[in-house]
């Protein structure tokens, strides 16, 4: 089934009444995308499957978009297909104009006032077409393709009130201490922060840069009111890591499908940890 953004915000609801956050995978190609499907299914729970503009720029908006629909009609649990850290409005708008359900308009690299500014035109595109949209506030770390900032900027509870109101935005993406990528250090997650922003802000709050978090603390980030948890570094890298492995074991005569089932395996395995984590399959 194909969510609409008031189904989307229903199972952003449940999240919140359940006391667990929404998992977010970030694809690279179809093998991991059905991979990823997969595993959802197979735990029974709702996750957001997600490109960069990188792997659109690589397969193309039309490809991805078709794939995404037949992906999101033919799963048994809900799966909202979405665009991550696009920095470009008209790549949203065309993203919308595709098929995907929810898009990510990141503009934090610019001033609020810019920022905001950003996010509105992108909500009134989105919302009249009944597409799920996230912003960021504050500047979340990236050396790779997430964001623009290799300094990381912690958000202010005002500055993220002051943007979900002005723009009606569906959910936030908070720099509270977490990073894109492998950490170089122990994650410091900023609790203080996150509590204060939730008091302030309405909607579903996003913690960006899964990857490298340990346990406790993503199931902490959920317990002061983080509803979505983005993971991509971890998928991207188990996905080389088997494919690299495969190839080893198996010689570069292998038939593809047999390399990828390999891959695919290992792929489920850690989306599905994540989404114990997230305590997304209800039982954990
Ligand atoms: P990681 O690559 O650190 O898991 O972050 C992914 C992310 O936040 C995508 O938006």
């Amino acid at each position: 089934m194909i969510m609409s953004r008031v189904q989307v915000a229903e199972l952003f609801e449940a999240a919140s009444a359940g006391g667990y956050a929404i998992p977010h995978f970030n694809h690279s190609d179809f093998w991991d995308m059905s991979a990823i499907a997969e595993a959802a299914q197979e735990s029974k729970a709702p996750i957001f499957i997600a490109c960069l503009p990188k792997v659109i720029d690589a397969i193309g908006i039309e490809k991805l978009g078709a794939v995404g629909k037949i992906t999101m009609e033919q799963s048994k649990t809900p799966i909202i297909y979405h665009l991550d850290h696009c920095h470009n409005a008209d790549i949203c708008f065309a993203a919308i104009d595709n098929g995907y359900n929810s898009v990510m308009i990141d503009a934090s690299h610019s001033s609020l006032k810019e920022n905001i500014e950003t996010v509105k035109k992108v909500v009134q595109y989105a919302h009249a077409r009944g597409v799920h949209v996230e912003a960021e506030i504050g500047q979340i770390k990236s050396a790779g393709d997430e964001g623009n900032t290799v300094i990381s900027g912690k958000a202010t509870a005002d500055d993220a009130r002051v943007l979900v109101k002005e723009t009606g935005v569906d959910a936030l993406a908070v720099a509270f201490g977490s990073e894109h990528g492998f950490y170089t250090h122990k994650p410091e997650l900023d609790f203080e922060l996150l509590r204060q922003v939730r008091q302030v802000v309405p909607v579903p709050l996003v913690l960006h840069g899964g990857t490298g978090i340990p346990e406790e603390d993503v199931r902490r980030a959920i317990d002061n009111g983080i509803r979505k948890v983005n993971v991509g570094t971890h998928i991207r890298c188990t996905y080389i890591g088997a494919v690299k492995q495969a190839i080893e074991e198996m010689g570069t005569q292998t038939h593809t499908a047999d390399i990828m089932a390999f891959a695919k395996d290992q792929v489920k395995t850690v989306v599905k940890q994540w989404i114990k984590t997230c305590r997304a399959d209800g039982k954990s």
